[in-house]
């Protein structure tokens, strides 16, 4: 297995001082997702999908189960690269039909996360012999343009992590996307979707807490990462749907008038009781507006798929 590392610890912590810096200064207050993902983070997001409240991933999964075999001879990819890849856990059913199909020689999974990478990579690399993983730690809003060049490549990137980008960051990250591929290379896509409410607030404020704590675990990276003194515990999960904007916002909200001092930074952050740090969007899609955002970016949508009752969906787009 090959393990490249284009974000180093360095990048990192100066990626995380700029972010918070200026996500703690603006009004309403606000932080890049990406910062979830710590070794405890990228747990807790494990044990989110397995909750019984969490849908997308076995959605997901779902989806995957009955076309994975499409997905590989309508493409004969020869490398699948995988962006936000995590555990890579339902890309093992891709590599299974790709394993079957005979074409795929590559695996190439990039997170921000690096011990979750180094796992699951190399876990793949145990049960998929045949199969070349060059694994990189990198940043997807960042690292497109350096993707291994490939034959023909079948970018995935599932999970509805797509949503977590603010709308102008979708567009730029899909046309740069397009960008970096060859007409003729593919992108598969999972998107949530637009559903009841009290499903979606389930979703993302889950009775056991799980989700509560994956919020929280911002504020504990940042304590860790650049001494900060937040008070954890005095931060409460907040789930909303935001109406005009057709996304979920996870917040963390004072429970008390607070400051917070940032020692790293140099920097002290005051809280009104009740005021909300905004943490993370979570954009639910329609099929008419998935096919018309890969659109204007230069992709053309080949195949659709949902699970039976509609709650996930899963594009699969060629480059033209
Ligand atoms: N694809 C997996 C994991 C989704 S969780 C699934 O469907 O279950 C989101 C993943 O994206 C995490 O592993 C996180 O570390 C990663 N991630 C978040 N922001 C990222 C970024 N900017 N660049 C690369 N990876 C990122
Ligand atoms: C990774 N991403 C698609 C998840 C989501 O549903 O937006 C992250 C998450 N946030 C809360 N629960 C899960």
């Amino acid at each position: 297995m090959k393990f490249d590392i284009y974000l180093t610890e360095a990048d990192l912590a100066a990626d995380l001082r700029h972010d918070v810096q200026c996500g703690l200064s603006t009004k309403p207050k606000t932080l890049p997702p990406k910062w979830f993902y710590d070794e405890a983070g990228s747990e807790l997001f494990e044990l989110i999908t397995k909750l019984p409240e969490y849908y997308p991933t076995g959605c997901e999964r779902a989806i995957l189960s009955a076309h994975a075999d499409d997905i590989a001879s309508i493409t004969s990819a020869t490398t699948v690269v995988e962006l936000g890849s995590g555990s890579s856990d339902k890309t093992r059913l891709l590599l299974e039909a790709f394993g079957r199909h005979g074409t795929l020689r590559g695996f190439v999974p990039i997170d921000v996360s690096a011990s979750m990478l180094e796992m699951s990579a190399e876990a793949i690399a145990a049960d998929f012999p045949w199969l070349q993983v060059h694994a990189i730690v990198g940043d997807f809003l960042k690292h497109l343009g350096r993707i291994p060049d490939g034959a023909n490549r079948l970018v995935v990137f599932l999970g509805g992590t797509i949503g977590n980008l603010m709308p102008h960051e979708r567009a730029e990250f899909l046309t740069a996307l397009r960008g970096t591929l060859r007409d003729g290379e593919w992108l598969l896509l999972g998107t949530d979707l637009v559903k009841p409410l009290p499903t979606l607030i389930d979703a993302y404020d889950d009775s056991s807490g799980v989700t509560a704590e994956f919020n929280r675990n911002v504020l504990r990276v940042i304590n860790r990462e650049l001494g900060a003194d937040f008070d954890v515990e005095a931060f409460a999960h907040v789930a909303v749907w935001n109406v005009p904007e057709q996304w979920i916002e996870m917040r963390l909200r004072a429970q008390r008038e607070m400051t917070v001092n940032i020692s790293r930074l140099g920097l002290t952050v005051h809280f009104d009781e009740d005021e909300e740090l905004r943490t993370e969007i979570s954009a639910k899609f329609r099929r008419h507006g998935i096919a018309a955002e890969l659109e204007r970016a230069g992709f053309a949508s080949q195949a659709w798929w949902t699970d039976p009752a509609g709650r996930f969906g899963v594009t699969l787009a060629q480059a033209q």
